[in-house]
């Protein structure tokens, strides 16, 4: 809605109606550049090589015959590399994963660890050059194997999930319950694969370090270089401005270190671009899980005990806990609870944060352990989420800041067509296909994290918006264009937003479900400080008027609350039980996820996390195999992903939630819609069968 005065254009509620991508037309057009795309004179090309043993120590490299190849500049390794300082912890209170830090020692923690880059004029003479490198190694046993109650397990605390929780007495309460659910549950090592490979190139201009690259926080990879290579940070520059997904995998990695080290040795600028069978040793990934959940209930129902336990395996030179029994912590009221993670470490690359770390693997247990309990108490799986729906925090005993999931199931119930299902499994016939519905709850954390932001008002009337926002193709470059005309009160197509320069100061990453609600808090208080200046003189000077903003003040008065996104999964599933072939015939996902800033990119956000659900609960599986120590079928041909044959309708949509602590009322949209989605076709396909899959992915040779 637009009203035009006598000086300024004056919307409201740009903030909630749809709006296409401000750089939709640049991305259709081939002329939005990527990290690989950007052209610079003189560049040089580093191709990384990477260890073909799982476990031991670099004899030698034979870089000598390598030199005398065609266009070769220079081969980098633990022998000659500059010495790096990585003993610190980063913006994101971590270390960083020693597979980034590369070529410092000579021992090999992984298959797939980087030991050489070797640098030459152009890419192919890079990679020819790379795939002849010969290196000696000493190889040592390796253990790959993971299982349940491997004796080198222990329980972990991580920066922001302490390994272990408890309320109450789990044992006693477990003893007078009227239903006891023990079951245990596993998911595989999962890939995130975003379509854009990681790219970066370094390069150094006037005594100044800058990198163009690929990543979810530009702001995050300067601090992290200045660091590795102990310099000033005013005196390093990263730029992503476009970026082909991250998912979590975009942080700092062995492509930026190896490039902005050769830069350094060689004086030139050099491109360092993984291939995507590198990108599954070299970037993180989602380690399998064994969770065992244990629930204790009254014949009604009501969970007197509650205890969910998971173990990841995790390299041994990075502890990274993918904490899936965290879920239990927030989801449901028991009274006693009892939840703890734990890590193995295993002669594996270190796995990271991917879409829902933590909750997209718990809620597969703790989802499919309340479906069960709800076939073994004859209730109703979304009566029995009501049953136990906390007022506070279930451990924290904090205040919700908005708790709307059982409004999600409701709205979702009634669009999803739950009253007429007939709970009994294996009724449902069509043809050769045996029919199910099932359902899931969902949340995710709902964070916001200091950032700064500055807004200039121009002499022409426009707006420009500068912040060091990544957009992963989340479409957050277009929420914040949105959420700065609200807060400016103009119409969005006098603002222009440049984000991806860490020059433009400290801000969150893409990460955490945060970024928006972060940055549209700076944006927010930056616009509005503006706007106050602007109404007292009403002059703009040839250079504009900037008002900067730093949110950290506000955000750490916020006080303690329990802070989320809720939400309800609905599937309908098709089992061939002659092929074991099943097949999502429809989703439907209903969230409480704050205030939707963009329904058309928040929609395709959740349908996108929908969409992975599927993949999840029915492809997705890397084989590690136990003799390599390597992974089989490190590809898309290898590693099965949903595609389009593959997905449903997908719908997703949302109830009212506005979050009444953040000034725009958001909560963050970017993980939830994975959270439960598999559980919920897991239970679907149960229902269809009654044969329960505790173990993902439900493989057609599982079924059968
Ligand atoms: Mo996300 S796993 O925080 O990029």
């Amino acid at each position: 809605m637009t009203t035009t005065t006598a000086e300024t254009t004056v919307t409201r509620g740009s903030v909630g109606t749809p709006h296409t991508r401000v750089e939709g037309p640049e991305k259709v057009t081939g002329t939005a550049r990527y990290a690989g795309d950007i052209p610079y004179a003189d560049l040089a090309y580093g191709w990384l090589v990477l260890s073909t043993v799982a476990r031991g120590r670099i004899r030698s490299v034979e870089a000598e015959p390598v030199l005398r190849m065609p266009g070769v500049l220079g081969v980098l390794h633990h022998g000659n590399a500059p010495h790096l300082e990585s003993d610190y912890v980063g913006l994101l209170g971590v270390r960083p994963d020693p597979a980034s830090v590369v070529f410092q020692h000579d021992r090999v923690p992984h298959a797939g660890w980087p030991v050489a880059l070797v640098v030459a004029e152009t890419s192919e003479q890079a990679r020819e050059a790379a795939e002849t490198l010969v290196v000696h190694y000493e190889e040592e046993p390796h253990d790959v194997a993971f299982h349940a109650g491997h004796p080198a397990a222990y329980a972990y605390d991580a920066p922001h999930a302490p390994a272990e929780a408890t309320k109450g007495d789990v044992e006693a309460e477990l003893g007078a319950s009227a239903l006891v659910v023990d079951e245990e549950y596993s998911t595989p090592e999962e890939h995130h694969n975003p379509m854009e490979p990681h790219a970066a190139t370094a390069r150094w201009d006037g005594g100044r370090l800058e990198v163009v690259d690929s990543n979810q926080g530009s702001m995050w990879v300067a601090n992290e270089l200045a660091r590795l290579f102990s310099l000033d940070p005013s005196s390093v520059r990263v730029r992503s401005e476009h970026v082909g997904g991250g998912f979590g995998c975009k942080g700092v990695r062995a492509h930026q270190v190896s490039a902005v080290m050769a830069a350094t040795v060689l004086q030139r600028p050099v491109r360092v671009v993984l291939t995507r069978r590198q990108m599954f040793s070299l970037v993180g990934y989602r380690s399998p899980t064994t969770q065992r959940v244990r629930l204790g209930a009254d014949a009604d129902g009501r969970l007197r005990a509650l205890e969910h336990l998971s173990l990841n395996p995790t390299s041994t030179v990075f502890e990274f806990v993918e904490p899936g029994a965290s879920v239990a912590r927030v989801m449901y009221d028991a009274d006693a609870h009892h939840t703890v993670n734990r890590l193995v470490p295993l002669d594996v690359p270190t796995p990271t944060w991917m879409r829902a770390p933590g909750e997209a693997p718990g809620s597969f247990a703790l989802e499919s352990a309340l479906d069960e309990l709800a076939e073994k108490s004859g209730i109703d799986p979304i009566a029995l989420r009501v049953r136990n729906e906390p007022r506070i925090g279930p451990l924290s005993g904090l205040p919700f800041s908005s708790r709307n999931l059982l409004a999600c199931f409701q709205e979702g119930a009634r669009r999803f067509g739950w009253a007429d299902r007939d709970p009994r499994p294996g009724l449902r016939r069509d043809g050769r296909w045996l029919l199910g519905t099932g359902t899931a709850g969902a949340f995710f954390p709902s964070g916001a994290a200091p950032s700064t932001a500055a807004v200039t008002a121009q002499a022409d009337g426009t707006f420009t918006v500068r912040i060091t926002a990544a957009d992963i193709g989340t479409g957050a470059r277009t929420a914040l264009c949105l959420v700065a005309a609200d807060a400016l009160q103009v119409a969005p197509d006098r603002v222009r937003v440049r984000i991806g320069d860490s020059d433009f100061g400290q801000a969150f990453i893409a990460g955490g479900s945060m970024g928006t609600r972060s940055w549209s808090w700076a944006v927010t208080a930056a616009a509005r400080d503006l706007r106050e200046r602007l109404a007292l003189d009403g002059d703009i000077p040839p250079e504009g008027i900037t008002a900067r903003s730093d949110t950290a003040e506000a955000i750490g008065a916020l006080a303690a609350k329990e802070r989320h996104s809720f939400g309800a999964q609905f599937a309908e599933v098709a089992v061939d039980v002659t092929t074991g072939e099943v097949r999502v015939r429809r989703m439907l996902g209903i969230f409480a996820a704050g205030r939707i800033v963009n329904p058309l990119t928040a929609r395709s956000q959740l349908v996108g996390g929908m969409t992975w659900g599927i993949s999840m609960a029915l492809h997705e599986e890397a084989i590690r195999d136990a003799a390599s120590g390597g992974l089989v079928g490190a590809d898309f041909a290898g590693y099965h992903i949903a595609t389009h044959a593959d997905v449903p309708t997908i719908e997703a949509d949302w109830v009212d939630d506005t979050d009444p602590d953040d000034p725009v009322g958001i909560k963050g949209v970017g993980e939830i819609g994975i959270v439960g989605a598999a559980a919920a076709i897991a239970n679907a396909v149960w229902h269809a069968t009654g044969v329960r899959h505790r173990s993902l992915p439900i493989r057609p040779d599982r079924v059968l």
